[in-house]
């Protein structure tokens, strides 16, 4: 017989704790991964407490980039990622080779990252930055020019609040896309009263009609501190289920029923435990990478919060 909940989550609190684990969880994640979790938040928020946490084993509820990025502000301990499937297609759209390429057609530009990109892509850039500290971090450089990987979209939405010229890599996020702003007029029509927040992932035709453009974490805050009652969000749907648990009484109505990351799901209560149990599977970014790569995260750390 298979196992209830919370029959899970207790198996899974009494092994965390045996072997000194923490377990962070992104605001995509399903419900149940939300609430076992000792942290739930945005990239940054997430980096930030891979280099802090004083647990030996990090348990990654999310994709791969994310427990790279653990692995490469926190080498001395183990990374779990409980499905080692769980890829950011945005991610993959990038190698390390074809930014080496790129770079060689533009030897006077600054690279920008997005955190969304692998530990080899972080390796060849100069600063990476998450889309909650974007237009800060590409504020804070000197440099004019600037190759912005590989997120074309969330380039395009810094483009609109800096004066540097900046050019992008064509990556995209397959969920934010399905996102049509169609589907924001029609629910302003329905609700005129509500307020409307999307991810810069989204398209720029869909970031013109928002009021307010913010990282996951970006959204929570606003959720808390509006006056609104009601806010139609443009992100990935696993959001509202943190929305409406910590804003019970306000209204959140997803943008589109269909963005869904698939692999932001892989991640279940039944492979938490097993990786737990197993110590597997174990991301570790490799040492000669993992050097280059934490100086462009490093700085980015530095900036903080935009
Ligand atoms: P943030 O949570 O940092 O806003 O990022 C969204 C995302 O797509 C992560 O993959
Ligand atoms: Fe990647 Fe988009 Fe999924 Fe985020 S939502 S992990 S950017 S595919």
């Amino acid at each position: 017989m298979e196992n209830s909940d919370g029959e899970l989550t207790e198996n899974i609190l009494k092994l965390k704790k045996e072997r000194n684990a923490i377990i962070l969880a992104h605001n995509y994640q399903l419900g149940e991964v939300q609430d076992l979790a000792d942290f739930v938040g945005d990239s940054l928020e997430l980096s930030q407490k891979a280099a802090t946490t004083d647990a030996e084993v990090i348990v990654f509820c999310g994709v791969h980039f994310m427990a790279e990025t653990a692995s490469i502000l926190s080498p001395d301990k183990i990374v779990l990622l409980p499905d080692i499937h769980a890829g950011c297609p945005m991610a993959d759209m990038i190698t390390a080779k074809g930014l080496r390429e790129r770079k060689r057609e533009l030897p006077s530009t600054t690279v920008v990252c997005y955190i969304n990109s692998s530990a080899e892509v972080k390796a060849e850039s100069d600063v990476c930055c998450t889309s909650a500290n974007a237009v800060k971090v590409i504020e804070s450089l000197d440099a004019e020019e600037i190759l912005f990987v590989p997120d074309q979209y969330l380039g395009h939405y810094i483009s609109t609040r800096t004066d540097k010229r900046m050019s992008f890599w064509p990556g995209f996020c397959p969920t934010h896309i399905r996102i049509q702003p169609q589907y924001i007029t029609n629910l302003r029509q329905e609700h005129p009263q509500a307020k409307v927040v999307v991810h810069p992932e989204c398209r720029p035709e869909v970031i013109a009609l928002a009021d307010e453009v913010l990282s996951t974490g970006g959204m929570c805050r606003f959720a808390r501190e509006t006056e609104a009652q009601k806010i139609i969000v443009g992100t990935e749907i696993g959001i509202i289920h943190r929305l409406r648990k910590e804003n019970p009484g306000k209204k959140f109505i997803p943008a589109s029923e269909q963005a869904v990351c698939p692999r932001m799901k892989l991640t279940t209560l039944e492979n938490v435990l097993w990786s737990l149990q197993e110590m597997t599977p174990q991301v570790k970014v490799p040492e000669e990478i993992r050097i280059k790569a934490k100086v462009a995260v490093d700085k980015m750390l530095e900036i903080g919060r935009g």
